[in-house]
């Protein structure tokens, strides 16, 4: 099984909307992604377009041939958008205007009914279909009763704690067991969420697991590989 990885650029866009300009592109980075090795692109198109715009969204579609992974909460509003602009996977994630970052799963009992529904239109209009949960073994299940392709386990908890070296192995095993258990009833395996290096090497002893979607550290990596030549390529402007 060739693991695979999701590169997520939401962050490009938050610098970008930070300024009100119109660099960095998001576009620019799933690009360079791509020639990188990436195996998708991951974009959350928020309610409040904090990060991703509805134009990046069609832009990033437009101009690339890896498959688009796009995050949105399960809403009338983001169904609609999905249908129309048919990214390759959608990826259902809960979304609370408040929050800095997607901070757990889905609420999948809550939701079933809706998530059912969803599910259905988007695979009917060939999209693959992910549920953001809890490593728990009761939404495991419920996600196989929903009908969803995917299940991408939320690692934040485990990530975390993992890089303050505390408790983290009952984390580690609910993650295991979980993937496990997804695995037996035909999901597809997802892992992401504050994954760095440290984190990512335990998280792929679960052989289960299939793809990581990986934004913030990326991104935040990438600064320190590329100040050097950015400030080499100012300093020749101003020797010249
Ligand atoms: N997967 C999902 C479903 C997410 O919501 C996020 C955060 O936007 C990620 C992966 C990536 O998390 P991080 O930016 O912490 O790597």
């Amino acid at each position: 099984m060739k693991k695979r990885l999701g590169v997520n650029i939401d962050h490009v866009a938050t610098i970008r909307n930070a300024r009100g300009e119109v660099y960095p592109e998001p576009l620019r980075a799933a690009v360079t992604a791509e020639r990188s090795g990436a195996d998708s692109i991951t974009i959350h198109l928020r309610e409040d377009r904090r990060h991703i715009i509805d134009a990046d969204l069609k832009k990033i579609k437009r101009n690339i041939n890896i498959p688009l992974n796009l995050e949105i909460a399960p809403t009338r509003e983001m169904l609609k958008i999905a249908v129309r602009q048919r990214p390759d996977y959608v990826c259902f994630v809960p979304e609370k205007r408040t929050e800095v970052t997607t901070e757990g799963g889905l609420n999948l009992r809550r939701n079933f009914s809706l998530l059912k529904k969803f599910t259905r239109i988007l695979k009917n209009n060939k999209i693959r279909v992910s549920l953001f949960i809890e490593p728990k073994i009761s939404d495991v299940k419920l996600s196989s009763k929903i009908g969803t392709d995917c299940v991408e386990f939320h690692t934040g908890k485990f990530c975390s704690l993992y890089a303050r070296k505390k408790n983290y192995k009952n984390e580690f095993i609910k993650l295991k067991n979980a993937a496990i258990l997804a695995k037996k009833l035909f999901l597809e395996v997802h892992a992401g969420h504050g994954i760095t290096y440290k984190s990512l090497k335990p998280i792929t002893k679960i052989k289960e697991i299939h793809e990581y979607n990986i934004g913030h550290f990326i991104v935040s990596e990438a600064i320190f590989h590329g100040l050097k030549n950015v400030i080499f390529t100012m300093k020749k402007i101003i020797q010249n």
